[in-house]
């Protein structure tokens, strides 16, 4: 007898997992498979975190912390947002959260209504989608191609704006396609979305810190939105610290009791060590990390001119978080070796077959033209991965 609720069924498991589960079985029946499926920094958590975590067990941090996060932390997190963006936030408007994926599902959970429509600039994360059909919300996507840098424009945003309409969800810098929005850009969205109180923008800003050739802008930095946006950020991607789920929500007060509201019903204050080693984190000099982000760079530069060489392959030059987003509209349609490639994702599957490299393929992301490769991986890898695809596609 079928058990599960409406809204498990309306659910999908993330396609990244998909396929990093496939290459798992594959390596588990001894074949050599490079995955660049998944979205995490490969280094080690810096030193100075990992000693404030020992420290904070230490000295008995194991009780549970205030649902919205320590003082201490949220302050913290205060500071940065001043330091980093010129953004004026008191504690009392930060929630943090079990990861920056709980606190955009806090925000979604405080604002939408059945029925009510979620705008998704299309490509967007797997997850923003699987999000509001949990919340019941439906999913307005604008498509974008390569052509525009996987961007849209104001006008596009605003001709997807229906009475229904309550969230405005985009992560700038963008995971997939690794763009971002300029600060002329979003200074049009921000116009846009203050013609139109009912509309709270989710800006997820997790790969702020992976920003090779810009300046990052928050959306809140416009004061005509301050007020309807929530800003999310936290520690996976800039710190390394992917399995230590710490992220956090910066909202006006209203919204930050909703947050807290919902996750005190959910799962309470975040880890507490974590807690603890974020604000050594937050305050120390973003420059004492830049290595990673150095690192980063060699990494998509290396990428950028092999994948260029790949035939059929349409390559953007990412410039930010830690993702390649070629269009291989070139392959769709065609047969290969036998299987036909109805989309991205039959083209993913086909390169882990045929080639042994994982990659995901764009459909989830909200573009069946593309396919997304990590290169948080290392050189030597890369390097092989992009020999190995363009040999088996050479063939072609
Ligand atoms: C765009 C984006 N937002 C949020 C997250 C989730 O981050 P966290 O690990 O803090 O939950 C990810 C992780 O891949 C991401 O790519």
């Amino acid at each position: 007898m079928q058990k599960y609720s409406d809204r498990v069924n309306r659910l999908s498991f993330s396609q990244t997992f998909v396929m990093s589960n496939k290459v798992r079985e594959m390596k588990a029946r001894g074949i050599d498979v490079i995955s660049l499926t998944l979205g995490e920094p490969d280094f080690d958590v810096p030193h100075n975190i990992k000693e404030a975590a020992f420290e904070a067990i230490n000295n008995n941090f194991s009780h549970y912390s205030p649902v919205p996060g320590f003082l201490d932390l949220r302050e913290a997190i205060c500071g940065k947002l001043k330091r980093d963006n010129s953004l004026e936030y008191l504690p009392s408007q930060i929630c943090v959260s079990n990861g920056a994926k709980q606190a955009i599902l806090n925000v979604l959970a405080a604002v939408i209504n059945d029925g009510d429509e979620v705008i998704l600039p299309a490509p967007f994360w797997v997850s923003y989608d699987e999000m509001v059909k949990m919340m019941g919300g439906t999913s307005v996507f604008i498509e974008t191609s390569i052509e525009t840098d996987f961007k849209m424009t104001a006008e596009q945003f605003e001709n997807a704006i229906t009475p229904k309409t309550k969230v405005l969800l985009y992560s700038s810098p963008c995971n997939p396609s690794g763009s971002f929005y300029t600060h002329e850009e979003l200074e049009q969205i921000a116009n846009v979305v203050a013609k139109y109180p009912q509309i709270t923008i989710i800006s997820d800003e997790i790969y702020e810190y992976i920003n090779y050739d810009g300046k990052h802008t928050s959306i809140a930095e416009f004061p005509q939105v301050y007020e309807q946006t929530a800003v999310i950020n936290g520690m996976s991607k800039a710190f390394a610290m992917t399995g230590w789920r710490i992220g956090y929500s910066a909202c006006p007060e209203w919204l930050a009791k909703g947050c807290e509201k919902i996750q005190g019903q959910m799962t309470s204050g975040a880890n507490t060590m974590a807690q603890k080693a974020s604000v050594t984190a937050l305050k120390t000099d973003p420059a004492e990390y830049r290595y990673m982000i150095d690192e980063f760079r060699k990494r998509r530069d290396l990428v950028y001119g092999l994948m260029k060489e790949i035939p059929g392959f349409r390559v953007n030059y990412p410039e930010a978080a830690f993702y390649f987003f070629p269009d291989i509209s070139f392959y769709i349609g065609k047969t290969l070796n036998g299987t036909i490639i109805n989309d991205a994702d039959d083209f993913a599957m086909f390169l882990l077959d045929h080639a042994h490299v994982g990659a995901v393929g764009g459909v989830s992301f909200g573009n069946p033209n593309c396919i997304r490769f990590s290169y948080a991986a290392s050189e030597k890898d890369l390097k092989e991965a992009m020999r190995r695809i363009r040999e088996c596609l050479e063939k072609y």
